[in-house]
């Protein structure tokens, strides 16, 4: 049996809806023929209008009932579909809507930022749809503190391993312990970073072990270094996205419900 995903919820339930909606209104458009110009203004204008309206207070709803752990009307897989289906499905109501009337004033101002916000969700959707699962996996199931308490017992048994040590592997081992997950804040943008003390210091084992066996033990432990450090930078690099694209989305979709309460007060007092 197939299983359900956030695209194929309920047989595609959420995208028939939202095709429904957008044949629906686009052939509305194409046969209505007011007097005026078409804009937001002529009955076909306040239909639109009112259910882009009504689609966004309920999209950002999304927001509440995600936190409403016992709520049972419906699960969250489904109301994400539908958030994206819908959500798509806004951004022809709202242009038919505008009627294309696009200028500088407040009206405008909404448009522009349901399209923006409609426009984050879809970008974000490439981040929801992979690091999530690629996140629980990277760490093999340990949370990001547990691998930072298993760096820090590497570091513990590397300190007693280079005591007898020469100068070379001493130097390059104890950077490699001073070197953390990230050496600037930009480097979460990337998850990676430039000249990394711990990917050094196994240069320089990998280099010398030729030379003495001794240097086996300390070599295995600096690996082991690097394999956490590189697990934490990608879970940390797609923690950042994740949480980066929402801090982008959910404000301006703030900012669109305030310039909607705008939009709908200034069509009703200049009415
Ligand atoms: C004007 C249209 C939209 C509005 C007002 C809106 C608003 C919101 C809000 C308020 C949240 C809740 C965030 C939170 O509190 O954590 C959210 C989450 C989300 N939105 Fe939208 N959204 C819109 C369109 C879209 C579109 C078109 C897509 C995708 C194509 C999308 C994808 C998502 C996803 C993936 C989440 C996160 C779900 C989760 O964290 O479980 N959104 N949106």
């Amino acid at each position: 049996m197939i299983q359900d995903n956030l695209f194929n919820y309920k047989k595609f339930v959420f995208l028939k809806w939202a095709l429904l909606l957008t044949l629906v209104s686009s052939f509305a458009y194409l046969f209505d023929q007011p007097r005026i110009n078409a804009n937001g203004g002529t009955w076909l204008g306040y239909t639109l209008g009112t259910i882009g309206a009504l689609l966004i207070l309920w999209l950002m709803w999304f927001g509440v009932r995600k936190r409403q752990y016992a709520n049972e009307s419906g699960n969250l897989r489904g109301w994400v579909s539908a958030h994206i289906y819908l959500g798509l499905a806004l951004s022809v109501v709202a242009t038919l809507h505008s009627g294309f009337q696009i200028g500088w004033n407040i009206h405008s101002l909404a448009y522009v930022l349901t399209i923006a916000t409609i426009g984050t969700g879809v970008w974000g959707l490439t981040f929801y749809l992979r690091f999530p699962l690629e996140m629980s996996q990277v760490l093999n199931r340990q949370s990001p503190e547990q691998i930072v308490a298993q760096i820090e017992n590497l570091d513990r048994e590397a300190t007693k391993l280079i005591k007898n040590s020469g100068d070379l592997i001493a130097r390059a081992v104890a950077s490699s312990l001073k070197q953390g997950v990230f050496n600037t804040r930009g480097n979460q943008r990337t998850g990676k970073i430039k000249n990394c003390a711990t990917e050094k210091a196994v240069n320089t084992l990998q280099r010398e072990i030729t030379r003495s066996d001794s240097l086996a033990d300390i070599y295995k432990n600096q690996v082991q270094r690097l394999r956490a450090l590189k697990q934490l930078r990608r879970y940390y690099y797609m923690r950042y996205w994740l949480e980066l694209w929402l801090a982008v989305h959910v404000p301006l979709s703030f900012g669109l419900l305030a310039a909607l309460i705008a939009h709908v007060l200034s069509v009703f007092i200049y009415w």
